[in-house]
């Protein structure tokens, strides 16, 4: 069957140019009212919802470490949204939570408490990826809108799970691969939808570090033991080793708990991609890596690369994809996105989308490398003067057309477009931008990257169905 492709050439691109694609970037909602708390520490500055907020949404975190407590500052800058309570495995992040936001937040080491309050609307799950579907699947079962942290999944098995309670209940889910509700995304999508860069062809994305704590050497607090941190709960039976605070608080760098790289960092760039193109997934993947310098006992890689083949669809051709991630890179490190066209090509760095155009000329040249001096001197005559009538009218170099930068307002952040997009969609009953679906799709071929690095193999997927084709 022929699939219709987005009509991708410059000339729409231009055509479309001279109308919105040309104006700046909307501004995300002001902030408009400071709000006090009872015992509290921070003034939480009110963001105006971009619906009304004529309701109150009561939310809980269940997990509150890093993201948890990033999770709650920028879900609370929303208004009408209510912080009542937390659970964390650690006494630590209990007490920090009251410290924060009052001594009224009910503070358990259980979920169960979380989930089974009536008074919780929305749940915010920001545990070990080990936790996530679990209790993603246990809050939809409770009525509970969810926010949860990507990957979705520890394992691709637990996504059908997931995708098909969603459906069943269209409970409002998101997941926390914030890039999706990010203002330079839809950007860069309208222009990708635009053919500002023509047809696609290469997509390459490296994200690479240079210090312990983004090799996830996090700090240990001089109090973990058994007494303050709930180890059994936080194993959710993933081993069965004797408490080791090493592996509570940097559970990143063990398979049993997390996700590694892949399921770490290329979901955000799977996210990305997705969401500019509108792609469904590879269809084949190959990834290799290894264990280069953060020989600390962790027992996933500290370098990986990915292959991915796009088939086409009706919104991309079919493309190449290349994804590394390296803790151990002695330039410093950095972060780039890169969408390659034959008209041009789309970077995105911080939170920027640069487009820059260059058109090949009709004449293909001669002369230089190539085999024009190899010629004797009659037959070179012969054909320059062929050359020249046959491209009379046409430049020989390729030709620069322009460069294009859209940048999001300064202090711009992603992270408190992607609550307001949920609770837009737990008032009005809308779907949120990245249900279980999305993000299946995202969380899928990173997690079979990973098996494709383990086993040696390729991995072929199914971008459809959501699954690998060979039996993992
Ligand atoms: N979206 C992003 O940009 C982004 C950034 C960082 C982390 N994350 C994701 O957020 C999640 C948490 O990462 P983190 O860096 O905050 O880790 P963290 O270790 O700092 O926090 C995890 C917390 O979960 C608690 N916990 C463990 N099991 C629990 C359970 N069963 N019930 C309740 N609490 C439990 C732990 O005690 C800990 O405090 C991960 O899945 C990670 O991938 C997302």
């Amino acid at each position: 069957m022929t699939k219709k492709i987005i009509d991708h050439s410059r000339r729409g691109f231009i055509k479309k140019l001279s109308g919105s694609a040309l104006l700046a970037v909307a501004s995300p909602t002001g902030i408009t009212e400071a709000v006090t708390i009872k015992d509290k520490k921070i003034q939480i500055l009110k963001r105006r919802s971009s619906v009304p907020a004529n309701d109150r949404i009561a939310i809980a975190a269940i997990g509150l470490g890093i993201m948890g407590f990033g999770n709650l500052k920028a879900a609370l800058l929303d208004e009408g949204v209510e912080l009542v309570g937390g659970a964390d495995c650690y006494d630590g992040h209990l007490q920090k939570i009251k410290e924060l936001y009052g001594a009224h937040i009910k503070t358990t080491r259980h979920d169960e408490e979380i989930l089974g309050d009536p008074s919780v609307d929305a749940v915010i799950i920001s545990t070990p990826d080990h936790w996530h579907a679990r209790q993603a699947l246990a809050a939809m079962q409770k009525g509970k809108a969810v926010y949860c942290e990507k990957p979705l999944v520890h394992k691709i098995e637990e996504g059908d799970a997931l995708i098909q309670m969603h459906r069943k209940t269209k409970i409002p889910f998101q997941v926390g691969s914030q890039w999706a509700s990010s203002i330079v995304m839809q950007k860069a999508k309208e222009l990708y939808e635009a053919g500002a860069i023509g047809r696609l062809n290469f997509v390459e994305v490296y994200t690479d570090r240079f210090d312990a704590k983004g090799a996830w050497q996090y700090s240990v607090p001089p109090d973990a033991s058994t007494d303050t941190c709930d180890w059994n709960t936080f194993q959710g039976g993933a081993t069965d080793l004797p408490f080791d605070p090493i592996r509570f608080f940097r559970w990143r760098n063990y398979k049993a708990y997390g996700t590694g790289m892949a399921g770490d960092l290329f979901v955000h760039l799977f996210t990305r991609l997705h969401t500019i193109t509108s792609a469904k997934g590879p269809n084949r993947i190959y990834a290799t890596g290894g264990l280069n310098y953060w020989k600390d006992g962790r027992d996933v890689p500290d370098l990986m690369l990915g292959l991915f083949d796009y088939p086409e669809t009706s919104t991309h051709p079919a493309f190449n994809l290349s994804l590394r991630v390296n803790f151990v890179d002695g330039s410093g490190g950095g972060d780039s996105m890169r969408l390659v066209g034959n008209e041009g090509e789309m970077v995105l760095e911080g939170n920027r989308v640069t487009i820059r155009n260059k058109q090949l000329p009709k004449a293909p040249g001669y002369g230089g490398w190539d085999t024009f001096g190899t010629f004797p001197k009659k037959i070179q005559e012969e054909f320059i003067a062929v050359y020249d009538q046959q491209y009379k009218d046409s430049k020989q170099t390729v030709i620069p057309v322009g460069e294009t930068i859209f940048e999001a307002p300064k202090g711009y952040d992603m992270r408190v477009d992607h609550f307001d997009n949920w609770f837009q969609a737990i008032r009005t009953g809308t779907t949120a931008v990245e249900g279980p679906e999305f993000a299946m799709r995202t969380a899928g071929p990173a997690l079979a990257a990973n098996i494709s690095q383990q086993e040696k193999r390729i991995v072929e997927w199914d971008p459809e169905g959501i699954k690998p084709l060979q039996t993992v």
